[in-house]
């Protein structure tokens, strides 16, 4: 005979651990589970309760209106000011009391390693707050601006290769555009060989070539002009850069700021100046007899730079920004100068 009684011992240890884990899983449930989906209803509502840790520019903008503002015109109009500063939680509770007179910041609370310290919000000057994004790696998407810095200081004639972005580009308004991003014109995009091409690739090519914008085919006269001027070793979107707004077009900017020339040819010791001709503008204005509003272009423009009136699309009268330029020459010296100055 078999017996199979011993079976059965299992089989009731079995059931009577199911039945114990459901009897445990009904009561543990809690009660707003499933209303709405596989989640607690409850939370939706408590979540919202809990004090935000990324305040949003906006918030910032309470109190940093001006940087806000220079900010919010230029190319990093997308990037939020906590992506280089770190979460503003601490430093806006702290201000805002302070503000309101509550909290008293003499004494202990000025202290090292006191609340008004904890309270500050991290300022990176290293080269890596800005290369974590604009390094060049090859996951990016290649219409996204990223530079290999040794490339870009070749190009820039850098002599140092520890020089910080910042002595050129304010974290503010890296392009120190005139006009605000979304006012410049859109252009069709898809121009540059490296958009398609991995390799680099030349001319002539194949007759069933996809279509392809490029400067040459709408600003004809233009280009000629530009040949045979000395930045011919530059491409027309290093100072027309473009602002992607979808897979095949974008903003490029028209920018005559002197700010923008000054990037390169600012006499601040950190181009060779063998190879790019260096001015103080100040000096460089004095002895010109420039008006403080004037913009380099408007002296070096058609002889230098490119003639405009060469622009199929020219019409006289209307090339300048002067107004606009005038503001922003009273607005206080780029982040990048001041920062220059501490490392001399
Ligand atoms: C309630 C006003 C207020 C708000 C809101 C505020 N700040 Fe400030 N912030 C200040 C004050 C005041 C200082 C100057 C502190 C000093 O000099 O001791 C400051 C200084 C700074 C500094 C310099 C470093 C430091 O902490 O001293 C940075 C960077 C900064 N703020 C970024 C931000 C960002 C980013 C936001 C938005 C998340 C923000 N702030 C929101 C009042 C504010
Ligand atoms: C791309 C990175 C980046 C972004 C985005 C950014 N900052 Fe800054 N910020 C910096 C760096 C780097 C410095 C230090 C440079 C300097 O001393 O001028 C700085 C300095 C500051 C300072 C203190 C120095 C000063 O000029 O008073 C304040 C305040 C500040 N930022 C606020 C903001 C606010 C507000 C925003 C958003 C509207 C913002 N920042 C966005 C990188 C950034
Ligand atoms: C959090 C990511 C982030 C950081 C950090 C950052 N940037 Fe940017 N940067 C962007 C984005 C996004 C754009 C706009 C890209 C576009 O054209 O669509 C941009 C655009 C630019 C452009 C214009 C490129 C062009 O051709 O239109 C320059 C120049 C630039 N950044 C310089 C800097 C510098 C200098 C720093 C360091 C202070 C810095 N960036 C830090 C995200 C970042
Ligand atoms: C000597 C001044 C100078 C220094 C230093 C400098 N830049 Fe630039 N940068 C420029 C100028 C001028 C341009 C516009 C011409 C161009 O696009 O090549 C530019 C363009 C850029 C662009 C846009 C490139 C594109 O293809 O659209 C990025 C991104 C950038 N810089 C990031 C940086 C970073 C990051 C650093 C620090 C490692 C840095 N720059 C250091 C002057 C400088
Ligand atoms: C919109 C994407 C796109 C852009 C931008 C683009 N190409 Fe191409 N290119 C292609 C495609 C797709 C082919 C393959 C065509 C075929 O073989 O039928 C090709 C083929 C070529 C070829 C033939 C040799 C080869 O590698 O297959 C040359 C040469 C070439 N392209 C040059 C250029 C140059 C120079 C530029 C910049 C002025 C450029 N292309 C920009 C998409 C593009
Ligand atoms: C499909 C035709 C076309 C192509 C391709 C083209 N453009 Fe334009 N562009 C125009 C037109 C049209 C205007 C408007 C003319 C005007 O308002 O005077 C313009 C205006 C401009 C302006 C002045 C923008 C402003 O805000 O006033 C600049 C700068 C410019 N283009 C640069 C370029 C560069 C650089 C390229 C190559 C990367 C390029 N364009 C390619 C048609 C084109
Ligand atoms: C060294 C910098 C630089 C380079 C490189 C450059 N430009 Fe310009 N361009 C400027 C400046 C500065 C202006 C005047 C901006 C203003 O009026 O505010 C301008 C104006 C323009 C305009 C507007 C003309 C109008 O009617 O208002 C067009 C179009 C243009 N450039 C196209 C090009 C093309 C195409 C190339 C390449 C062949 C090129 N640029 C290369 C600096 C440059
Ligand atoms: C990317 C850096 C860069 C930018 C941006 C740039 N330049 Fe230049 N520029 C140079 C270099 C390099 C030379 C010298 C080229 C040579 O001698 O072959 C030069 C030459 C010049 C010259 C002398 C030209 C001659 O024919 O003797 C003038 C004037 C000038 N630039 C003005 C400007 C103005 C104005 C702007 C702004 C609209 C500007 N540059 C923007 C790099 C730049
Ligand atoms: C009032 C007109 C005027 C203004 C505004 C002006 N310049 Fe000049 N600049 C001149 C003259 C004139 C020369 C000497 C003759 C020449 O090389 O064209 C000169 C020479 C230069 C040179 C030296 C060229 C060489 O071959 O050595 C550079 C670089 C330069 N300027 C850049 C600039 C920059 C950048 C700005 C804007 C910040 C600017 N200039 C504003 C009139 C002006």
């Amino acid at each position: 005979m078999f017996r199979f009684s011993y079976v059965n011992r299992i089989l009731i240890i079995f059931f009577g651990a199911v039945v114990a884990g459901l009897v445990l899983k009904t009561a543990m449930i809690p009660e707003s589970f499933g209303k709405y989906g596989h989640y607690r209803a409850d939370w939706l509502s408590e979540g919202t309760q809990l004090p935000s840790i990324y305040q949003g520019k906006f918030v910032c903008q309470e109190c940093h209106n001006e940087i806000f503002q220079t900010h919010e015109k230029d190319v990093h109009v997308s990037v939020e000011c906590e992506n280089c500063h770190g979460n503003g939680k601490k430093h806006v509770d702290f201000h805002k009391k302070v503000a309101s007179a509550s909290v008293d910041t003499s004494a202990d609370m000025t202290a090292s390693g006191g609340i008004k310290d904890q309270a500050k919000m991290h300022i990176l000057k290293d080269n890596q707050t800005c290369l974590y994004c604009h390094r060049q790696l090859k996951a990016r998407p290649k219409y996204f601006p990223q530079i290999d810095p040794d490339a870009h200081f070749e190009l820039l004639k850098v002599k140092d290769k520890n020089t910080t972005c910042f002595s050129c580009h304010s974290p503010h308004e890296p392009l120190f555009l005139v006009k605000k991003v979304s006012e410049s014109r859109v252009h069709p995009t898809i121009n540059e060989c490296k958009s398609c091409h991995d390799e680099s690739v030349s001319e002539p090519r194949p007759e069933n070539h996809p279509t392809i914008f490029e400067c040459k085919y709408c600003h004809k006269g233009l280009i000629d002009d530009f040949k045979a001027k000395k930045h011919k070793f530059l491409n027309c979107t290093s100072c027309h850069n473009v602002y992607r707004i979808s897979e095949s077009s974008g903003y490029i900017f028209k920018n005559g700021n002197p700010k923008f020339c000054l990037m390169c040819h600012e006499d601040k010791n950190i181009v060779d100046s063998t190879k790019v001709p260096v001015i103080k503008q100040k000096e460089h204005y004095e002895m010109m007899g420039a008006t403080p509003d004037m913009r380099c272009f408007d002296c070096h423009g058609a002889e230098k730079i490119h003639d405009i009136s060469k622009n199929p699309f020219y019409s006289a009268g209307k090339a300048s920004d002067t107004d606009k330029i005038e503001k922003q020459l009273q607005t206080p010296a780029s982040h990048g100068a001041e920062i220059k100055n501490e490392q001399k």
